[in-house]
């Protein structure tokens, strides 16, 4: 049995129709994979066609503003993917006039593009030789060859890379990637993989030596931080107190409320006597309702929200924190589990 002769085969007889296949234009292909990265593709799809009927080209990407972007973004998550695609919008139209580099040489060099990002745009936009290995690669190459390295270690990083390398079909390496992730996606799935109707179950190391659930082998390395985010809702006749979060945090750029952030899940009493609030809001404290905690899982984070609301105003506005119209807040980039909050409150 030829591998990637089934692999074709099969791809070619069950492929998905998704836009960014119909395509040779890097930059539609970008922005497509920028949207794909930590997201499935059903969540993906809207934001796609938005963007790209928002933003045809690069050059009018590059003419938006970062409050533009991270707006359209709102609700994907890890938005530092949208604030890098501004960056690398206005580079490209700055330095390539405006035409989106289709090489891995260039492409590697530009922010927020990766091994897997270059490898990806530059294979499916001119058929460059390079091999994309994402997470149902990985699978499909651990299964399928029973490599057992991690496919997070370092070692393991590399054995996989060249794995991929040494299969490339490099008469079509663009279809060759986009069958190996759809492959991955909709046959070697992660759970219940569909080894009953496989075409390459009969070479494949794991379906012959019952080592599905056992590969890939990941090393549980990353810890997870818990955050508790205490939001204040306070308002001024039609007005709400917002604040523009700083750079250097998640949601960087974006908006949100008042905010006093734990380490630990503290009782609104623990809370309320905090030094914290008397300094933004005073002593003499007037709750109308505090909602019930929220969690919400990040790769790294897990935060808890929670929103407070207050008669109060605050003693001093602090820096970045300002008062806007209600039906301003629509326009505003707020992340989504905020927005989810103040929507309801507001009836937006
Ligand atoms: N996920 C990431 N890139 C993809 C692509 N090109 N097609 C389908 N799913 C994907």
């Amino acid at each position: 049995m030829n591998f990637n002769h089934e692999l074709l085969n099969w791809y070619l007889n069950n492929k998905r129709n998704l836009p960014w296949r119909n395509t040779t234009d890097a930059y539609v292909i970008w922005l497509s994979e920028i949207i794909l990265q930590q997201t499935r593709v059903e969540q993906g799809m809207p934001y796609f066609n938005r963007f790209l009927e928002k933003y045809p080209t690069v050059t009018s990407f590059a003419a938006a503003s970062e409050d533009d972007i991270l707006k359209l973004w709102q609700g994907l998550g890890y938005y530092s993917r949208g604030r890098n695609m501004l960056k690398t919008a206005r580079l490209v139209q700055e330095q390539y006039d405006g035409i989106f580099p289709q090489r891995y040489d260039q492409l590697i060099k530009l922010t927020g593009i990766g091994e897997y990002t270059a490898a990806a745009i530059s294979s499916f936009s001119s058929n460059e030789a390079r091999a994309v290995v994402d997470g149902n690669v990985y699978r499909v190459l651990a299964r399928y060859l029973g490599i057992d390295e991690p496919i997070n270690s370092t070692k393991g990083k590399k054995i996989f890379q060249e794995a991929a390398n040494d299969l490339l079909n490099s008469e079509m390496p663009g279809m060759h990637n986009q069958a190996m992730m759809e492959f991955g996606a909709v046959i070697c799935k992660p759970k219940n993989p569909g080894c009953g109707i496989c075409p390459v179950r009969t070479g494949c190391y794991a379906f012959t030596h019952n080592a599905i659930n056992s590969l890939p082998v990941k090393l549980n390395k990353v810890k997870v931080r818990e955050r508790f985010f205490n939001y204040f809702l306070v308002t001024d006749s039609d007005s709400v107190l917002v604040n523009k979060r700083d750079q250097t945090d998640i949601w960087a750029n974006m908006y949100d409320l008042p905010l006093i952030e734990t380490t630990a899940l503290l009782t609104p009493e623990e809370l309320f006597n905090s030094d914290k609030v008397a300094e933004f809001f005073g002593a003499n404290l007037k709750i109308s309702e505090i909602s019930p905690l929220k969690k919400h899982v990040l790769t790294h984070q897990r935060l808890y929200v929670r929103l407070i609301t207050l008669q109060n105003k605050p003693l001093k506005l602090q820096e970045n924190w300002f008062y806007t119209p209600v039906e301003n807040l629509q326009k505003l980039a707020i992340p989504k589990i905020i927005f989810i909050f103040i929507k309801n409150i507001f009836n937006l």
